[in-house]
């Protein structure tokens, strides 16, 4: 008994010592640059124009970092890959239009919101507005987000198609394999003006949302350093450029 005590003690603090540990505020500026994961396939937020990844997020992800004293290094992932990164300690942060959930607040820690949003309705057919319109219908999401599973929820709708880019649950809509597209507003709003020929509306809000960065479970420091230089971004007129830049409007949340 004795001996299985010490065998499971040893087990135990090698386990401790091996388990990836996310690095501290002090840490990361110490190395003098935060390692961000995006996804980069969710205009005008995270995009790739040519090789660069691009996008308000990107922008306010630098502008924070920088006034940190830190420089970054970004990684590009598929959308389900990135909070899942936080725990192996494969990157210190995540910016990619995550919304503020219950299940994923017991996952990761997230910092303050960098801007205020919802799910909208997008279809090609104008009867198609409301959330009681999806009655009966054909809806596309992007696989593991906040769409998905709010649009699960409504229980006359006859069909919710998941994609792994949100860029081709709206490929279903404009080919017509489906009867709505749901997604952020401003991604919506963004495509309708860049693909007038496709016949995209923009209809209501099945949801709204508060949409933050994460850092890994418990990485207050982290979270604390981001969210005192956003803060900083959000007064002194750097984060209200460019909002303006992008939105013509201040998406922060109010
Ligand atoms: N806001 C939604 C969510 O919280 C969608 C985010 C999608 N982001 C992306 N980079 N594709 O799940």
């Amino acid at each position: 008994m004795k001996r299985f005590k010490i065998w499971a003690l040893l087990a135990l603090a090698l386990w401790a010592a091996t388990a990836a540990q996310a690095r501290s505020l002090d840490e990361v500026q110490k190395s003098g640059k935060i390692v961000i994961a995006t996804e980069g396939q969710f205009p005008p937020f995270n995009y790739f124009q040519g090789a660069k990844l691009s996008g308000f997020e990107i922008e306010v992800a630098e502008l924070v970092a920088k006034k940190m004293g830190l420089g970054v290094e970004w990684k590009a992932l598929g959308f389900d890959a990135l909070l899942a990164g936080l725990r192996q300690d494969r990157w210190d942060l995540v910016i990619a239009s995550h919304g503020v959930t219950e299940e994923r607040t017991r996952a990761v820690t997230f910092t303050a919101p960098h801007y205020c949003s919802g799910g909208a309705i997008v279809s090609l057919d104008p009867a198609i507005r409301t959330v009681a319109d999806l009655n009966g219908k054909l809806v596309s999401v992007q696989t593991g987000t906040t769409y998905l599973e709010n649009v699960r929820k409504l229980s006359g709708v006859k069909e919710v198609k998941n994609f792994p880019q949100d860029t081709d649950a709206r490929s279903a809509l404009v080919s017509r394999r489906v009867d709505a597209w749901v997604t952020d507003k401003f991604v919506a709003a963004i495509a309708i003006n860049a693909n007038p020929g496709a016949g995209m509306k923009l209809g209501d809000f099945v949801f709204i949302e508060r949409i933050a960065a994460a850092v890994a479970k418990g990485n207050q420091s982290l979270a604390q350093g981001y969210n005192k230089a956003l803060a900083e971004a959000m007064t002194d007129g750097s984060y209200a450029a460019l909002s303006k830049k992008y939105f013509n409007e201040d998406v922060r949340c109010k």
